[in-house]
């Protein structure tokens, strides 16, 4: 996809919604989700929510991960729940991600590796459970899930959100998995 097709799919888009719409949008957001989520261009929130400009907060790393020294997590926790009120928060992970697998395999030396280097924690946190799958695929997939839930118990560690707890703000933390197989978004 080249930069001039990006310019004229933009331009097509843009006139197929009309002037109420770009109206509206430029009046502000309120987004009711934040979508915590991985790069891969494979998982784009919006298109396969079917959510227009406007519906999602949207935060994405490698392999959607959590760390509660994260500025730029920080600003995007804070902004949603203090400014924005979000109560939803959706941490979503998919089947056949890269940065999950490369966790798996030996460590190198770049950024990639430091930045995924926790998900090994969580390997060895569920050492007994992902040895019992002989499958590669499956215990791949199983650990996409188990990051996932740790992402969840991770959120829930930064202090935005304990204290948005702490009020009684109601915050839901929802963990979920896309299917590239099958484009289904499931819960777990
Ligand atoms: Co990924």
């Amino acid at each position: 996809m080249s930069i001039k097709n990006i310019i004229l799919k933009n331009r097509k888009w843009a006139s197929s919604k009309g002037k109420d719409f770009f109206e509206n949008l430029s009046e502000g957001q309120n987004p009711s989700i934040l979508w915590i989520g991985c790069s891969d261009s494979r998982v784009p929130p919006d298109t396969i929510t079917q959510s227009e400009p406007g519906n999602i907060f949207v935060h994405r790393n490698i392999a959607n991960l959590i760390f509660n020294d994260d500025l730029n997590l920080l600003s995007i926790l804070e902004y949603s729940i203090n400014v924005l009120k979000i109560k939803n928060i959706i941490v979503c992970g998919h089947y056949g991600c890269g940065g999950i697998k490369a966790a798996m395999e030996k460590q190198e030396s770049n950024n990639i590796d430091k930045w995924i280097n926790n998900i090994r924690k969580t390997i060895s946190a569920n050492k007994e459970e992902l040895d019992l799958i002989t499958n590669e695929t499956y215990k791949w997939d199983r650990l996409v899930e188990l990051n996932i839930l740790e992402q969840i118990n991770n959120l829930k560690k930064c202090e935005v959100v304990k204290k948005a707890i702490e009020k009684n703000k109601k915050i839901f933390l929802h963990p979920l998995v896309f299917d590239l197989k099958n484009g289904n978004l499931l819960h777990i």
